[in-house]
């Protein structure tokens, strides 16, 4: 039997025009520009305008995805969107991102699984490949928590941003070894009995209205180093690489602190990060896809790279996954 990898041959991303710096945020709540950068560094994000909804961002990301793979959308199909956003309760997001590139074979759905999102449906598309069940996907982190964002709330109100990336799989038969391109290995988890840290307190089938983010940020924070670091040793030993042999580390961008926790816990090389936090915020289920987007450009993102992603969200949910580019 041949030995399927799914190869990403495309990344592509979409921010909203609309920037709101820090200074903006200030003059909404009682914050400051010295505390939201030294606590996150964050200094602005990106907001969409009434009307531009989580999949026009999805769509514009995926079409610069496929140019990139020089991939014909009507090649693609399996449409998998990772978001907490969705326009609307259904259908999915996924399916309005499918029409929109012009796919009508195959399938679309989401993954919700907050900002562990697009390792989780990284992780679900790479599975169905291997599978043989599809032989070729867009993976797409698409949100605009914007929306569901307490402005009167300073605790989450500064941190979170709106944006897209998504990536192009290829299945493609190869030997099985290490060296070759594709998702080597991923790693998927959650644990419900944390929920209560960050959640949204709505839901349709709750209150039926759509809720707002709360966080016990110090909690989340305590988690994260420890769970992330955890599962991206799992993915390590799962492939038998050693953490200085991680040429780009692509994390879920929360924040800065907790990416240099992670980053020394594991002996990563501060060169080696990613980070796209300063000019996105946290962008939930888009921020891993954004930052390839961002690698790709600074031209750090190529060919044969070894690349580390790796988020932690709500749920608690968290994943890494291993690829070599
Ligand atoms: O992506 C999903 C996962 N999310 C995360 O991983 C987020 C994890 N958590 C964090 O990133 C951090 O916990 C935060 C950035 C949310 C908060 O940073 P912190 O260093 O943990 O601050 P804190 O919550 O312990 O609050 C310290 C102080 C408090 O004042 P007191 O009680 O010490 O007087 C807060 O009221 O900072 C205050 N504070 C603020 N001050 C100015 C909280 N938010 C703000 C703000 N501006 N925006």
């Amino acid at each position: 039997m041949a030995f399927i990898r799914s190869v990403i041959r495309g990344v592509g991303a979409h921010l909203p025009k609309r920037i709101l710096s820090n200074d903006d945020l200030a003059r909404l709540v009682d914050t400051s520009d010295a505390w939201i950068r030294e606590r996150t560094g964050i200094v602005q994000r990106h907001i969409a305008e009434e009307g531009e909804l989580t999949s026009d961002l999805g769509i514009a990301a995926a079409r610069q995805a496929l140019v990139r793979a020089a991939i014909d959308p009507i090649d693609i199909d399996l449409v998998v969107c990772a978001t907490s956003t969705p326009d609307r309760t259904f259908p999915a997001t996924a399916v309005r991102i499918q029409s929109g590139l012009g796919v009508s074979k195959g399938a679309a759905f989401d993954v919700q699984a907050v900002c562990s999102g697009f390792v989780y449906a990284l992780s679900i598309a790479d599975n169905f490949l291997k599978a043989g069940q599809f032989k070729r996907a867009v993976v797409v982190g698409a949100e605009t928590f914007s929306r569901i964002l307490d402005w009167k709330d300073r605790s989450t109100c500064v941190l979170f941003g709106d944006g897209a990336g998504a990536v192009v799989l290829e299945a493609q038969a190869q030997h099985g070894n290490r060296e070759e391109r594709g998702i080597l290995a991923t790693r998927i988890r959650s644990d419900g009995r944390f929920e209560e840290l960050l959640y949204v307190d709505g839901g349709p089938g709750s209150t039926k209205t759509t809720g707002h983010l709360r966080m016990n940020g110090r909690e989340v924070f305590r988690h994260a180093v420890q769970k992330i670091s955890g599962v991206i040793e799992e993915t390590l030993v799962m492939t038998g690489y050693a953490p200085d042999e991680i040429d780009l580390y692509v994390p879920h961008q929360a924040n800065k602190r907790i990416l240099d926790g992670i980053a020394q816990r594991l002996g990563i090389r501060p060169d080696k990060v990613v980070y796209t936090l300063a000019k996105h915020g946290n962008t939930s289920a888009a921020s891993i896809p954004l930052a390839l987007n961002q690698a790709l450009e600074d031209h750090r993102l190529t060919e044969g790279r070894l690349v580390l992603m790796e988020a932690m969200g709500g749920g608690l949910t968290w994943g890494a996954a291993l690829a070599r580019w």
